[in-house]
C-alpha cells in the first residue's frame, strides 16, 4: 500500500483527484509527493494537515519519516515505545539450498538472493560486490520484475543490503554499483552500519542525452567496509593520460614531470577507463554485463588471494569468473538462468588473456606502445628525465599539488 495514500486516508489513485478537490493541493503536486516519496512543501502541507485533521507529527511517523526530533523523543521513551512491539520471532529456520555449479573456488547457487544470504553463516565473507537492477523497466532473462514503485523498490534495496551487512566479515568491504539517485538512498543507510570509504564516480554514458537534465555520465559505485579499517587494500597506479594521436602530454605538469612516480599516477576516486562491454564475443544479449577491469579493480583491491567474494546478482558471473582466475573463493547467486555463466568458464582460457592485459596495463607511467609514440614525437620520458627514483614518494607534493591548473 503507497504510504502517502494512507497518510492522506485515500485508499488508490481514483481517490487523489477527489482528495485534490477537497484539499486545494494541485493533483499534479500530489501525484509528485506520492511517486517520488517527497514530503509536501509548506503550503501543501498546510492545506494536507487541515484536509485530514491530523498533526504533522503524525503525518510524518505515517509517511515513514523520521527527523532528529522525533528520534531524540523515540530514544527518550524507548522503553514505553518497544513494548508496543512483538518481540521479534527469530529467523525462520534456514533453507538448504544446494549448488547448481561449482569451481575449484567457487559455488553458484540458483535462487533469490535474500534467502540465499539468511542461510549462510554472518560475517563469512570478505568482498560483497552487488550490481543489482535498477528498476529501469529492463527485461531480465529471469523475468523479475524491474518496474517497482519507487517504494516497494527501496523496501526490497533495504531488505538484500542488510543481509550484506550481516554477511561480512569485520574489516570486509562491500561495493555497491547503481545509478547515483538510487545510492543515495542506499548511501543512508549504510551509513549507520559500516564506513563510507569512497563514493566512487565511474564515468560511462548510459543514456542518451535527456532534455532539460545534465548528460548522465557516470555511475556510482559506493564502498565500504566494516569497521573502522579494511582487512585489505591493494591500491593500483594507473598510467599518464597522454594524447591517443600523437602520445604527447593533455595536461600541464609544470616543474614536476620529474617527480612522478614511475608506477604511475595514484588512482582517484572518478574512473575514466570503465568502458562499456563492447567485444563481441563478451557481449551476451540479456545479461547486463559489467567490464571485467572493474571486477578486476575491485577484487584486487579489496581481497587477498584465498579470501571470499560474494555476488548476490550473478548475471553473466562477471565477479564470479575474475574471482576465479584471481584465485579467490567465491560464492554466486542468480536467480535466472545460469547457462551463460557456466558458458563463460568453458572459455576461462579466453578470460585470463584478457586479465593479464589489463595487469600489463597497472603501475607504470607509460606503456611500450606508449612509450614508442612519444619517442616517435619527441615527448619527453622518465628516462630523459632521469626521474629521481630514490627519492621518497611520500616527500612530493600532493597529486593536487602535481597537476596544478593551466
Ligand atoms: C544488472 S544484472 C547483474 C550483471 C552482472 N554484474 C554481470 O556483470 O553480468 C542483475 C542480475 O540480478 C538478477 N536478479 C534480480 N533479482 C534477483 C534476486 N532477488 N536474487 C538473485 N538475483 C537476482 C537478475 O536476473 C540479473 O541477472
Amino acid at each position: 500500500m503507497n504510504k502517502f495514500y494512507s497518510a492522506i486516508n485515500i485508499k488508490d489513485e481514483s481517490e487523489l483527484k477527489t482528495f485534490a478537490k477537497v484539499s486545494g493541493v494541485k493533483l499534479t503536486k500530489l501525484k509528485y509527493y506520492s511517486k517520488e516519496m517527497i514530503y509536501p512543501h509548506k503550503e501543501d502541507l498546510k492545506k494536507i494537515l487541515l484536509a485530514t485533521e491530523q498533526s504533522e507529527i503524525e503525518f510524518k511517523l505515517k509517511l515513514g519519516i523520521v527527523d532528529n526530533k522525533i528520534k531524540e523523543f523515540l530514544a527518550n521513551h524507548s522503553s514505553e515505545i518497544s513494548k508496543f512491539f512483538k518481540q521479534e520471532p527469530p529467523k525462520t529456520e534456514l533453507v538448504e539450498i544446494e549448488p547448481v555449479f561449482q569451481t575449484e573456488k567457487g559455488k553458484l547457487f540458483q535462487s533469490d538472493c535474500i534467502p540465499l544470504m539468511r542461510s549462510l553463516p554472518n560475517e563469512s565473507v570478505d568482498l560483497i560486490f552487488a550490481d543489482p537492477p535498477f528498476n529501469l523497466n529492463k527485461s531480465y532473462e529471469s523475468g523479475v520484475n524491474d518496474k517497482l514503485s519507487k517504494e516497494e523498490y527501496l523496501q526490497w534495496t533495504e531488505d538484500w543490503v542488510m543481509e550484506c551487512v550481516n554477511l561480512l566479515k569485520e574489516g570486509g568491504s562491500l561495493f555497491i554499483w547503481n545509478l547515483p539517485v538510487w545510492n543515495t538512498y542506499i548511501a543512508e543507510i549504510l551509513n549507520k552500519h559500516l564506513t563510507l570509504r569512497h563514493w566512487i564516480a565511474a564515468d560511462v554514458k548510459y543514456s542518451l542525452p535527456i532534455q532539460n537534465k545534465l548528460y548522465p555520465s557516470h555511475y556510482a559505485l559506493l564502498y565500504y567496509t566494516k569497521g573502522e579499517k579494511p582487512n585489505v587494500f591493494n591500491t593500483e597506479r594507473r598510467p599518464l593520460e597522454v594524447c591517443r594521436h600523437c602520445g604527447g602530454d593533455i595536461r600541464d605538469y609544470g616543474g614536476y614531470k620529474d617527480k612522478l612516480n614511475p608506477m604511475g599516477i595514484n588512482l582517484t576516486d572518478v574512473w575514466y577507463d570503465i568502458s562499456p562491454v563492447r567485444h563481441s564475443k563478451y557481449k551476451t544479449r540479456t545479461s547486463n554485463e559489467l567490464p571485467l577491469k572493474l571486477l578486476e579493480r575491485v577484487i584486487t583491491l579489496a581481497t587477498n588471494e584465498g579470501d571470499t567474494v560474494f555476488d548476490p546478482f550473478g548475471g553473466s558471473g562477471t565477479t564470479y569468473i575474475v574471482s576465479e582466475i584471481l584465485k579467490r573463493k567465491w560464492i554466486g547467486c542468480e536467480i535466472g538462468p545460469i547457462e551463460t555463466i557456466k558458458e563463460r568458464f568453458n572459455d576461462i582460457e579466453f578470460h585470463k588473456g584478457v586479465l593479464d592485459n589489463i595487469d600489463d596495463s597497472k603501475n607504470i607511467l607509460f606503456s611500450d606502445a606508449t612509450k614508442k609514440l612519444r619517442k616517435k614525437n619527441n615527448h619527453w620520458l622518465p628516462e630523459t628525465l632521469k626521474i629521481n627514483n630514490k627519492e621518497p614518494r611520500e616527500n612530493l607534493p600532493t597529486q593536487v599539488e602535481l597537476f596544478p591548473k593551466a
